[in-house]
């Protein structure tokens, strides 16, 4: 949630340096923007609404500045609106911040600012940080640390001071922040993902720490004021694999990256054993386990408790983090919790962790972002290899999930029996397959859904998963309401939305629930409804009579026909949102990285 940076150089194109930057973090919000260049004891503050190209548009490249900050906005208080787009200067003008992160007592600090009779100018939770700054008394770093132990909730800042030129002053608490320093500069960021460029290393500010940066010297301090010594991280090809080639959209290049993935996965696994310490010893006495996530990562764990529950006969459920902590859950040191997410960032599942350690399960987490939160805070880490994932849909992410779950449940299954259990043959048959195999079709397949009025995807067992995130995938980025439910649910209620005006989607992949999953489609045409079928059986022509469409995906592989039936979906829903006029990467209110609760 929003993006921030964070600059100090001797180049004169600061303004270009921090814009090229907080582009990269555009998947975490893109709302409005702003920025704050620092130049001849004058803040020159900038701000526009929507993506930052608009902001590009009306910048004053006059300003010759070696200092600023900047941010883009997932708005969570106030409105789309320029006084609620940071930065946000202090009342005297004093101070200058921007901030990622829920400041939770912003209103009790309100209060408190009225009563000193400064007022504010907008309605967000960040405008009451410059305004306290500038009340303390004291050095600059005093009133800092003053100011952010009065701050409920959790943030990452970088903050300007008039008086101290040419410094930047960070501070993180719950939310990630990073900076990086070459011979004379200096960058800040909420992801690493900005210093593939130009960077060797960075360092990833632990919790509860302040720094203070000049273009020559990085010093980090606890909320005490003690210096502390940061380790650290080397630049890898996971920060600079951030570009979009020569594709127009990051989803088109990430659904394309699929197959990599998955022999990325193999070639990880093979090399090394992430696996080992999931043995006898850990899996002893283990009664249950629960997989937490949130969107689609929350659909990956849904197929996850099946692929294991499958091989293991312990019994698994998947939550949804943002219900999880609120459910009272049972778990001890014979639970393991497997918390899966993409960017590793995310507050609600991110919290959960933190609930199931204190309550001491065994935790794994699946992660695709490695120097994450969630990455650091978890005992097991089981990488997802699926590269930098930008676009806010996730694709290649969820394809990584399922396969790592997959390897997971296989895993288990083969410590539990205790004997070897040959895996890498089915394995590597996966990634040879054709995860576009008839993808020709689905130009045709999304005019039907733009000339329907209603559209519906149903499936059984893990069919039923994979229409949850088909739909997902459409509703997300071509603000087409739809709606997923399982075959045999149709009947109970839904069915009364079916007409000819309707297209179904109906996912089979598994021959012993073909015959209800054709019961259903009866129930569907009978009501006047257009159904396509999508599997990978092979079906006599008799049963598909009241099928309009098949469309079949590769056969590779039964097992795993999960991994490859969402790919039409994901190819289906970008195809339909470009005819549509709207960007698969930046659907409009919502964010990559949900780091706020
Ligand atoms: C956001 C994204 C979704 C994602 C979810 C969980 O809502 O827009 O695409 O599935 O967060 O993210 P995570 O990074 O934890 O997988």
């Amino acid at each position: 949630m929003c993006g921030i940076i964070g600059y100090i150089g001797t180049n004169e194109n600061t303004e270009e340096i921090i814009i090229n930057n907080l582009k990269k973090l555009e998947y975490r919000g893109y709302d409005s923007s702003g920025i704050c260049l620092f130049d001849n004891d004058k803040f020159y503050v900038h701000k526009s609404l929507g993506e930052i190209k608009n902001l590009n548009k009306n910048l004053n490249y006059e300003i010759k500045s070696h200092c600023g900050i900047a941010h883009t906005r997932w708005a969570t208080h106030g409105k789309v609106s320029i006084n609620n787009t940071h930065p946000h200067l202090s009342f005297d003008k004093e101070w200058c911040i921007v901030h990622n992160g829920i400041i939770e007592n912003h209103l009790d600090l309100k209060n408190e600012l009225l009563e000193k009779n400064i007022k504010l100018y907008g309605d967000t939770d960040t405008e009451v940080v410059p305004n306290i700054l500038s009340i303390q008394k004291g050095t600059i770093l005093q009133a800092i640390t003053k100011t952010i132990k009065k701050l409920d909730g959790s943030f990452a800042f970088c903050i300007l001071n008039k008086k101290s030129k040419d410094t930047l002053f960070l501070a993180r608490k719950n939310s990630p922040l990073y900076v990086a320093k070459n011979k004379d500069e200096v960058l800040a960021s909420s992801d690493p993902v900005c210093f593939g460029e130009k960077f060797e290393y960075y360092y990833s500010m632990p919790e509860k720490t302040i720094c203070v940066a000049k273009k020559d010297e990085l010093t980090f301090y606890d909320f005490e004021l003690n210096i502390i010594k940061v380790k650290k991280t080397k630049v890898s090809v996971f920060e600079k694999s951030a570009t979009k080639g020569n594709y127009n959209y990051f989803a088109e290049k990430e659904i394309d990256e699929i197959p990599y993935v998955i022999n990325n996965i193999i070639k990880s696994y093979s090399a090394t054993n992430y696996f080992k310490k999931i043995d006898c010893n850990f899996l002893q006495s283990v009664n249950n386990i629960k997989l937490i996530g949130c969107g689609t990562a929350y659909h990956a764990c849904l197929m996850g408790a099946k692929y294991i529950q499958e091989k293991t006969n312990i019994e698994c459920s998947a939550y949804i983090a943002s219900e999880f902590r609120y459910s009272n859950p049972h778990i001890d040191k014979n639970t393991i919790c497997i918390f899966c997410s993409q960017s590793g960032e995310t507050a609600d599942t991110l919290l959960c962790l933190q609930l199931a350690k204190q309550k001491k399960a065994k935790i794994i987490s699946l992660v695709n972002v490695p120097y994450s939160s969630i990455a650091k805070q978890s005992n097991i880490l089981l990488p997802l290899c699926a590269g930098m994932e930008i676009a806010v849909i996730s694709t290649k992410a969820y394809n990584a999930m399922l396969f790592v779950f997959y390897m997971l449940s296989l895993h288990m299954q083969s410590v539990l029996k205790q004997k070897k259990i040959k895996v890498t043959k089915k394995l590597k048959r996966l990634s040879k397959a054709n995860f576009f195999f008839n993808a020709n079709y689905i130009d045709d397949i999304s005019n039907i859904i733009l000339k329907s009025e209603k559209v519906f995807f149903i499936g059984k067992g893990e069919d039923y998963i994979s229409a949850l995130e088909a739909g997902l995938k459409l509703k997300e980025i071509t603000y087409i309401n739809c709606v997923s439910l399982p075959s045999g649910e149709l009947k109970h209620g839904t069915l009364s939305l079916v007409d000819n005006k309707s297209i179904v989607f109906v996912i089979a992949t598994k021959k012993e629930l073909l015959s209800k999953n054709l019961a259903s489609a009866s129930e569907i045409k009978s009501r006047g409804g257009n159904i396509i079928l999508v599997t990978n059986l092979s079906i006599d022509e008799t049963s598909l009579k009241d099928i309009d469409f098949v469309y079949y995906f590769d056969k590779t592989v039964e097992e795993c026909s999960s991994m490859l039936c969402i790919v039409p979906f994901q190819l289906l829903a970008v195809k339909t949102c470009l005819k549509l006029g709207y960007s698969p990467d930046k659907p409009r209110n919502l964010a990559k990285s949900v780091t706020v609760e």
